[in-house]
């Protein structure tokens, strides 16, 4: 595995232990025959770290929590997206310049797609923190009309002004007309599997609910959303997605993502049954 002449492409984040971004890059890579490394790093100190990306020739990085807003200021140029967004989830090393890129709302929005139409739909977006930028994005560059929701007023408002959309206060979710809802919170994440951030009895107000996390790939609010009739979507699609686009961006060939998304969802389904 480890040899001379191999393209190195890595991870930062902190922590990086449980992600699964080295597999789905390595399914790819494998199957795309390209000779490649992805390196996770927990990295105490990201100004060192980006200036390593140039020290060391690293191809291209993966940016994760929580330095996606944090890395803007070390980087050469942002393309338009994640300038908007005001977070950067891919670096591109183009002969020691770097870019930064925002594959996120890429990766939404193709997997949303999918599920259901976006242009014309009303979609209520969960929260007002940097996951919730990217998902506005990915809604309405493809025609859809957002709607936040957040726990604290100020904040939400603050981001639907940004965005030029509307805001709801969570507690009056029940106002809301939507055909979709999208959680961008990490409620329900894996460890806090028990919790959502949504009551049970108003999911059946809308016809499709959406999740943004994918571990576990069925959150206790998509449990409760099938429950109560709703189309359901987990977040595995969109990380597949972000992913490939990153692929696309490092290499410009065409990621295998059937073969990524199975690899991911076989490692999790393993960890439900442990
Ligand atoms: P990220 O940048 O990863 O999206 P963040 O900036 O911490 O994360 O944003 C988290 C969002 O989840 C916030 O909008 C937060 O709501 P507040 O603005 O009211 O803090 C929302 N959030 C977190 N816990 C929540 C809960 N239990 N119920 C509803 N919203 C919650």
């Amino acid at each position: 595995m480890f040899e001379g002449g191999q393209r190195i492409f890595a991870l930062f984040g902190n922590p990086v232990g449980h992600s699964l971004s080295p597999l789905m890059h390595h399914t790819a890579y494998g199957e795309m025959r390209i000779n490649a490394l992805y390196v996770p790093f927990c990295v105490p100190n990201l100004e060192d770290a980006v200036r390593g990306i140039r020290g060391m020739g690293i191809g291209g990085v993966s940016v994760t929590i929580p330095f996606k807003s944090e890395v803007l200021r070390y980087l050469d140029e942002l393309e338009e997206s994640a300038s908007r967004i005001g977070a950067v989830n891919t670096i591109v090393n183009e002969e020691g310049r770097l870019y930064g890129h925002n594959t996120d709302w890429i990766g939404f929005g193709r997997d949303l797609k999918e599920f259901l139409p976006i242009q014309g739909n009303t979609f209520g977006v969960l929260g007002a923190g940097g996951a919730a930028r990217a998902v506005l994005f990915g809604v309405l560059s493809e025609g859809g009309n957002p709607v936040v929701l957040n726990r604290t007023a100020a904040k939400g408002e603050a981001l639907a002004k940004e965005f030029g959309c509307s805001f709801l206060p969570l507690s009056e979710i029940r106002l809301l007309k939507a055909d979709c809802i999208v959680n961008t919170t990490s409620v329900g994440m894996a460890p806090q599997m028990a919790t959502s951030p949504l009551e049970a009895k108003v999911l059946g107000n809308f016809p499709h609910i959406v999740d943004i996390i994918y571990n576990p790939l069925e959150t206790k609010l998509l449990k409760e959303a099938r429950k109560a009739g709703c189309r359901t979507r987990s977040g595995l699609g969109m990380f597949i997605q972000q992913g490939a686009e990153q692929i696309r961006l490092w290499t410009g060939m065409e990621p295998p993502v059937e073969s990524m998304k199975r690899a991911v969802r076989e490692k999790l389904e393993g960890y439900e049954k442990n």
